[in-house]
């Protein structure tokens, strides 16, 4: 079997081919990042880009698997959550491709994608999954034939204040430096810690306090930038550790693993070894490669899918900003 898929949630409209043959399950796997001259992404910019690329990109991959669409037997999609504009457009191509070439199509969840592409490259089976990206912060684990949310942020995402403290405070662009996130740099230079509101609630966390009290210390405290960027990240890392640790605890599960585009962190895979040590649990961690977002999560998630029956007509095809990992039925593992 043979799926296309595409993402556009976000930054990267990516286009993947797979198959279920085990030796080489990737035939291609084509990426457009779109970079904001400055601040955040701007959805409308992106979803320019992603219109005047998006056609070539899907052209590219093709070319690189040695396919044509006929030899599809399926055309995946990211339907939600994301950006509304950047949606559309991977949403758009996706439903042209199935219904003028007479495809199948079906939907796909992003941060479900996430996890599956995880567990297909680590070889983990049943873990309790951080999702760490620059717009998703949870903690989930599969009970009763879904992706269940046992902890998430209650404001803005782990990547998401990493990236906003770095900008603030003038660490960035470029916010990765050879690998390494600008605040893990600073963070290298932080001796002492300085005292910042760390926040779980019951079992979520919330980081917005954490971000702005990070940039007022920073550029208060002359002097102590790197103690400031320390505290910051061992704060934040160590609250979603925190509510992983529950969740391990109520699941009963034996293995954790690290998805999503803040897996990339060498920081954060360290601490997670030395979590998993402690708990004695098994830990895997998604390569940078399938962390950050990419088609060939969502086209392999598209042909799990696809197997067991999932698949809808092009008309209801509708994208879904605020569709929840926990609102989909995960029928090919039941
Ligand atoms: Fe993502």
């Amino acid at each position: 079997m043979i799926v296309l898929g595409i993402e556009s949630t976000a930054h990267t409209f990516g286009v993947g081919i797979v198959t279920d043959e085990e030796e080489r399950f990737v035939l291609a796997d084509v990426r457009v990042k779109y970079v904001p001259e400055k601040g955040g992404i701007h959805p409308r910019e992106a979803s320019r880009l992603f219109a005047e690329k998006g056609p070539e990109a899907v052209k590219k991959a093709f070319e690189e698997a040695g396919l044509t669409i006929k030899d599809v037997d399926a055309v995946a999609v990211a339907l939600g959550p994301g950006m509304g504009p950047c949606l559309r457009v991977g949403a758009t191509i996706a439903r042209m491709l199935a219904a003028y070439y007479d495809k199948p199509l079906v939907p796909v969840n992003h941060a479900v994608a996430h996890i599956e592409i995880g567990l297909k490259v680590t070889g983990a089976r049943d873990p309790v999954v951080v999702y760490l990206s620059g717009g998703n912060t949870a903690v989930l684990a599969f009970v009763s034939g879904r992706y269940r949310v046992f902890g998430e942020t209650l404001d803005i995402a782990l990547g998401n204040l990493l990236d906003t403290f770095a900008r603030e405070v003038g660490l960035a662009p470029p916010y990765v430096v050879s690998g390494k996130h600008v605040v893990d740099i600073c963070a290298e230079k932080g001796r002492d810690f300085v005292d910042l509101p760390y926040v779980v609630r019951g079992q979520d966390v919330a980081f917005s306090g954490l971000l702005t009290a990070a940039v007022k210390m920073y550029k208060s405290l002359k002097g102590r930038e790197g103690d400031v960027c320390l505290s910051l990240r061992e704060v934040a890392y160590g609250s979603v550790l925190e509510i992983a640790a529950r969740c391990l605890m109520q699941t009963g599960k034996r293995e954790v693993m690290l998805v999503g585009g803040v897996a990339a962190s060498p920081v954060l895979r360290e601490k997670l070894m030395a979590f998993a040590k402690y708990y004695g649990v098994e830990h895997y961690v998604v390569p940078p490669r399938y962390a950050v977002d990419n088609g060939v999560m969502i086209a392999w998630t598209g042909l799990l899918a696809f197997k067991h029956g999932v698949r809808i007509p092009v008309e209801e095809a509708i994208i879904r900003q605020r569709w929840r990992v926990d609102e989909v039925d995960i029928v090919w593992r039941r």
